[in-house]
């Protein structure tokens, strides 16, 4: 099945888990591993995050979702919630898309119950809704552009969380590189979490030189590895001179 979207074509491809992901023709990559959607945003995200624990701990909580894509983040953390009706904090969920025909796509085959209304607030264009305690807006067009708008327009608290999942270093460089770690971390509270499918070296470093530390994690499924981060602590001494060892760069806007 396919649909067609501003960035050119989507192909919709069941997953193993049996939940659906989308292969973008523009960027050339599925948004998801092929071995579970659904499974593995639990991994990488709500468990990678420690979202039960932040719920349990009932504070107030803000992520950051880098790429809306269909939606699965959003729907893992929903469901998440909803398993946990002590919760009474208020929880804030942001993300991003470039393309808004796959985000309203997403909307109503991933997220059918949520009804979100489009704004529009000096040039920034966004979707905005609530879903019990969670506020929910998510930004479209380039996240480079609308993140540094929405916080000049106070409409981002500090982030506790963030869930990196852009497409691939190699399709999607503009979201690993150093400048996109340093606003991130302009934008984070000391204690935020980071965490990434991606183990790859580049974007390791890109992330040391904006001034996070590494930590490496068991990947989903067959991959060995992911990467966690933070701003405070040190990174491992082996990891850091694995990468030292690595002719790989780290990766910068042009
Ligand atoms: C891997 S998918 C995200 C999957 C999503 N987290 C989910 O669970 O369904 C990456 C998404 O980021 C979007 N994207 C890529 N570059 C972007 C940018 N510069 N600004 C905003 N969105 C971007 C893509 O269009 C794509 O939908």
């Amino acid at each position: 099945m396919n649909f067609k979207g501003n960035l050119g074509n989507y192909k919709i491809i069941k997953t193993e888990d049996n939940t659906d992901t989308i292969y973008s023709e523009y960027f050339d990559e599925a948004c998801h591993n092929l071995s579970g959607a659904y499974e593995e945003t639990l991994h990488n995200y709500i468990l990678g995050c420690a979202i039960p624990d932040y719920l349990n701990r009932n504070s107030n909580c803000s992520i950051f979702d880098v790429g809306f894509g269909v939606g699965v983040g959003l729907m893992a953390l929903l469901d998440q919630y909803t398993k946990m009706p002590n919760y009474t904090s208020k929880m804030q969920y942001y993300s991003i898309e470039l393309d808004e025909t796959l985000l309203l796509w997403s909307l109503r085959n991933t997220l059918p119950n949520l009804k979100l209304e489009k704004k529009i607030i000096h040039d920034l264009t966004f979707y905005e809704g609530e879903f019990q305690n969670i506020g929910i807006k998510i930004f479209l067009g380039d996240g480079r552009i609308t993140m540094p708008k929405a916080q000049s327009l106070d409409l981002l608290s500090p982030l506790d969380v963030i869930f990196q999942d852009a497409f691939s270093p190699k399709k999607n460089p503009m979201l690993w590189s150093v400048e996109w770690f340093s606003f991130l971390k302009s934008i984070s509270r000391q204690g935020v979490l980071l965490s990434t499918y991606s183990s790859s070296v580049s974007i390791r470093k890109s992330l040391l030189s904006a001034g996070w530390t590494i930590e490496n994690a068991r990947g989903f499924a067959m991959k060995k590895s992911m990467t966690k981060a933070k701003l405070t602590g040190v990174s491992a001494p082996e990891l850091i001179e694995q990468l030292q060892r690595s002719p790989s760069l780290e990766i910068r806007d042009k």
